[in-house]
């Protein structure tokens, strides 16, 4: 772990095994996607996942430059939940100044207050738990609030009062700066806010050139992720990334969002234009639309397929050792069934759903994990000492997979939401994983915020296909993400181990 070299590192999704990977039926580039050979041969989504792998050149900054202005490209949700969109700015001297605009509503239209947090940024070294990542240190100089209507002034000075009196010396108007804490102090509002800036503490800067234009650069910023019980927020040192930032300079042009977001202020917050909440039709096929992480380090690609007619489903989990999904590790292949419930009383614009997990499928793909899946003794995973690299076993008479920490049949209480993004293509979100590695596997752990959305790569679960997706009706889709959490610690740092080795 010592300081990263001076400049450096590229990684590159793709371009690597270069054109070969390119033409439709090249080899290597079908090797994900024939590994379960069954209802996937969409040529669509076998494209969308491959453009991932092959498509785009990226380049990651090692250690990044966060220099300039970074904002959000859509209205985000964090547990709670919480309606924000963020305005970072980090300068030469190493100071930043940091715009988090709250909401109260999921569309991100009616502002309720802003916080402004001015520090200072200290990166430190490529982070040895999140590969591709670095870590980094901050402190705080002063954290102030401005609110946006009478009301919401009124209730947050109310509940200020309360448990950070400091801050509040008399009723709150909006429109006026408060200082919730400074370096002088006296007083501190983090705790009754559930405010830190531990995000910063894990950060990744990627650059691509869209379409193959090198007019067209967009630059992306990954900060830390933040804890799904807002209490534990104080106490959480970062193990994955939130949906990421994007340079106001360079930035996808189609993102209104971004601009409106980058011309804003504490006083004049952003508005996003209003939209319509979609209704969630879980038909069709799914794809990740990037290499995604999860906490403690594990890195992946999914692809789902929902049947409305008979309400099963289908969830192909690629599971990879490096930051650019290139090293695959191994791949589940999940089926089950799923059921829509009522819109979310708690998440404006989400969908409970409830997915089962009854069959499973698992394939090692490098001597690593096939190794450390014949280590283990018993029949809890497969036929015991057999697995090869490549080949894959039914773990559903074993009830899943002990060594992977996956038991059949397995419950999980789901959220979702879809959107259309700046491109008009579908985007289907759903729960992101409870941070303490557990699965909501009962209704109260259900999530409150979301995962990083997959784009719909075709709106027919079966080869023909129809037009795009409409609004409204048979839903349904899955999650079995939960599989990677539960992936034990324990496998993980083995997992780990041998791969360094
Ligand atoms: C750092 O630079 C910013 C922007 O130029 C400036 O506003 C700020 O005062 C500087 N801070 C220090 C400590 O020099
Ligand atoms: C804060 O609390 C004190 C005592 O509990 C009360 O007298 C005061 O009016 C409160 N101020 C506001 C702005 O609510
Ligand atoms: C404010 O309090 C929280 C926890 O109560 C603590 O973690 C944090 O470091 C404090 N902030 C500052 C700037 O002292
Ligand atoms: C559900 O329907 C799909 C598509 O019609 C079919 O491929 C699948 O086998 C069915 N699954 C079950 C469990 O009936």
């Amino acid at each position: 772990m010592g300081p990263i070299p001076a400049v450096v590192l590229v990684a590159f999704l793709v371009w690597a095994e270069g054109s070969s990977l390119r033409h439709p039926h090249g080899h290597s580039g079908h090797l994900s996607l024939k590994i379960f050979g069954r209802s996937i041969r969409d040529s669509q989504c076998q494209h969308k996942l491959k453009h991932l792998h092959n498509g785009a050149r990226i380049t990651v900054q090692m250690p990044p430059n966060v220099k300039g202005h970074w904002v959000s490209t859509s209205c985000e949700v964090r547990s709670g939940p919480e309606f924000l969109t963020r305005s970072y700015r980090f300068y030469p001297n190493n100071t930043f100044q940091a715009h988090q605009f709250y909401y109260e509503d999921n569309h991100c239209t009616k502002p309720a207050y802003t916080l402004l947090v001015h520090g200072r940024l200290r990166l430190r070294q490529a982070s040895w738990i999140i590969r591709g990542g670095t870590e980094a240190d901050y402190q705080l100089h002063r954290v102030q609030m401005v609110c946006h209507t009478p009301t919401v002034a009124t209730e947050l000075s109310q509940r200020l009062n309360h448990s950070c009196s400091g801050a509040v010396r008399g009723p709150w108007e909006p429109g006026v700066t408060y200082e919730l804490w400074n370096e002088e102090g006296g007083y501190n509002c983090s705790k009754e806010l559930s405010f830190t800036m531990h995000e910063l503490q894990l950060l990744r800067v990627e650059k691509q050139y869209l379409h193959h234009n090198l007019d067209h650069l967009v630059e992306e910023l990954f900060l830390g992720d933040v804890h799904t019980e807002p209490p534990q927020r104080l106490f959480y040192k970062p193990s994955s990334y939130q949906t990421p930032l994007q340079n106001a300079e360079n930035h996808d042009h189609g993102c209104i969002v971004c601009q409106i977001i980058s011309h804003s202020d504490e006083l004049r917050p952003p508005v996003l234009p209003p939209r319509a909440d979609l209704a969630v039709d879980l038909y069709g096929q799914w794809v990740s639309q990037r290499c995604e992480v999860r906490p403690e380090v594990l890195f992946l690609t999914r692809h789902f397929v929902f049947h409305s007619n008979n309400h099963t489903w289908e969830g192909h989990y690629y599971h990879y050792s490096n930051p650019t999904c290139k090293h695959s590790t191994f791949t589940i292949y999940a089926q089950g069934r799923y059921s829509r419930g009522l819109r979310s009383a708690r998440v404006m614009g989400g969908t409970e759903f409830v997915f089962k997990v009854n069959h499973m499928r698992v394939m090692p793909m490098d001597a690593a994990t096939t190794s450390l899946l014949n280590v283990f003794k018993g029949d809890g995973c497969g036929a015991q000492g057999s697995w090869q690299v490549g080949v894959e076993q039914d773990v559903t008479v074993t009830n899943g997979c002990v060594a992977l920490g996956i038991r059949l049949p397995h419950m999980e209480y789901e959220l979702f939401r879809m959107e259309q993004d700046a491109h008009g293509r579908h985007l289907l979100y759903n729960g992101q994983r409870p941070s303490d590695g557990s699965s909501p596997d009962r209704p109260e752990k259900r999530a409150t915020s979301y995962q990083m959305p997959l784009v719909q790569c075709s709106s027919s679960s079966q080869q023909s296909d129809h037009s795009q997706g409409d609004e409204e009706r048979s839903p349904l889709y899955d999650d079995c993400s939960g599989q990677h959490k539960h992936i034990s610690a324990a496998i993980i740092t083995a997992l780990l181990l041998l791969q360094q080795t």
